[in-house]
């Protein structure tokens, strides 16, 4: 943990740490003004998915594909085969997969949500369960498009924000067990593992809860697929919290994660360090031929799926830099140092501080709001309007609708995700972020909700529009 600047002392014993990079590159940002972010929200119908991105000071929506990549993925561009088939880009990207995640097979996508899209339609008939540890949308979507339902078997401390469990992305053994007992192995098709949770708060699975649930799951015969989008943040936290992992390397504990598996679905966006890319990796072969057959119907041939040959090069790189264990540490550790700052100001966040962002708890913010007035959307937007921060809804708006009744789902997180891209922003701008939250948090009483005035039937989050009450 790196206290923040207040608390921590001046000399010795306490050594700050750093990361393990330096600029070479760097972005202008364009400053703007009150009134101008006023405009802008209101015109983007306060929806920051719908704001342009030239309006933004410190761009937190997302994690994905927003990385800055090293120059030896750079330089990998550069080395793009780009072949229709059989790229060596593709070869490099199947060895390094097979290495450090240690399935046998790999089918590239262009996204996570490609490979989301091919396993669902694998192995989900209609009718049949997916068990999950928290819903995440695109993953839930693709299961229901595929005539599935999901069921959240988390355990009941992922959905309290001030719970400090340290693995609340853990699977719920009695209720996984409860039921497999009630609707039947035969319509579980496999059990989907999120490491980390996003959801939930970027919350990791210990690696007893995983290979607890490998052990169940091989008892009933039914497959556990994880989403390793963030794989490698969870070995890092299996690492710092869980007894006896202290001495082992990330890259150790990513493929003993993996081992507890059958397959796996991958936003190469996130962990692995790329602007975009993906994949399905899996270890029976009757499904990597299906999905072999079924990528080039919607992504592009089985050696790229839907990636430019470099794509692929500068993945294969960044899978490699993302299990170093200085990597991992300066970026969990940047995203801490931002928790800890907003907590020692006070202001509501889910506890204990997660992977790759944090949450403000919305619902701590505005007790005066109801549920449907959008306190977490309300919320995005006045971070917006206050220093030009975009952050990310992840409350009644994410959740979406149940497809049988039409009504809200309703979690019972109203959370708001300031999420860190990885080697992009600096300790300063975290700072800033830390005042804005604390400026907002402090007005929080004039804060006014939200009324829905356009909503898309899919993920409708992202192009949702909005009046303010
Ligand atoms: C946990 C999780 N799973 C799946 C996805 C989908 O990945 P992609 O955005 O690459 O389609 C994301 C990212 O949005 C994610 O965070």
């Amino acid at each position: 943990m790196n206290p923040s600047a207040e608390s921590r002392p001046l000399r010795a014993p306490y050594r700050s740490w750093a990361e393990p990079w330096k600029v070479k590159v760097v972005e202008p940002i364009r400053m703007t003004t009150l009134a101008e972010r006023q405009r802008a929200i209101a015109e983007a119908g306060y929806n920051t998915f719908l704001l342009h991105s030239e309006d933004v000071y410190i761009d937190l929506l997302t994690d994905s594909g927003t990385s800055a990549m090293s120059d030896r993925q750079w330089a990998g561009m550069m080395l793009g085969d780009e072949a229709y088939a059989g790229s060596r880009n593709f070869y490099h990207l199947e060895a390094t997969i097979q290495r450090y995640y240690g399935y046998k097979y790999v089918v590239p996508t262009h996204q996570g949500r490609g490979a989301e899209n091919l396993i669902s339609k694998i192995l989900i008939k209609p009718g049949d369960v997916v068990p999950g540890n928290m819903y995440f949308t695109t993953t839930r979507a693709h299961q229901e498009l595929s005539g599935g339902s999901f069921v959240d078997v988390v355990i009941k401390e992922a959905h309290d924000p001030a719970s400090e469990h340290p693995f609340k992305g853990n699977v719920d053994l009695v209720a996984l067990q409860a039921l497999i007992d009630e609707i039947g192995a035969d319509r579980i098709p496999y059990v989907c593992v999120a490491v980390t949770v996003n959801m939930a708060g970027g919350q990791p699975v210990s690696l007893e809860n995983l290979r607890a649930v490998r052990e169940l799951t091989r008892r009933h015969g039914i497959k556990v697929i994880l989403d390793a989008t963030r794989a490698v943040e969870n070995a890092y936290f299996i690492q710092q919290r869980e007894a006896g992992q202290k001495e082992r390397l990330v890259a150790d504990i990513l493929r003993e994660i993996c081992s507890c598996s059958d397959g796996c679905t991958m936003s190469g966006k996130k962990d692995a360090l790329v602007n975009i890319g993906g994949w399905l990796a899996i270890n029976d072969q009757e499904v990597f031929e299906e999905a072999s057959n079924l990528v080039v119907l919607f992504e592009g041939l089985h050696t790229y799926g839907g990636m430019a040959g470099r794509d692929m090069e500068a993945m294969a790189l960044g899978i490699v830099e993302s299990v170093d264990d200085e990597h991992i540490k300066a970026r969990i550790g940047q995203v801490e140092y931002l928790g800890n700052k907003l907590i020692a100001m006070g202001v509501p966040i889910v506890r204990p501080i997660g992977g790759h962002a944090i949450y403000l708890d919305a619902r701590a913010f505005y007790p005066q709001l109801t549920q449907d007035q959008f306190p977490a959307q309300a919320l995005a937007a006045y971070l917006y309007e206050d220093a030009g921060i975009r952050a990310m809804e992840r409350g009644i708006v994410s959740a979406g609708r149940n497809k049988e009744t039409g009504d809200h789902h309703r979690p019972a997180l109203e959370l708001v995700r300031l999420t860190i891209p990885r080697r992009v922003y600096t300790q300063a701008h975290m700072d800033i972020v830390a005042e804005s939250a604390a400026a907002v948090y402090d007005a929080r009483e004039q804060a006014r909700g939200l009324k829905m005035v356009y909503e898309p039937r899919y993920l409708r989050f992202f192009q949702a529009r909005f009046e303010r009450l």
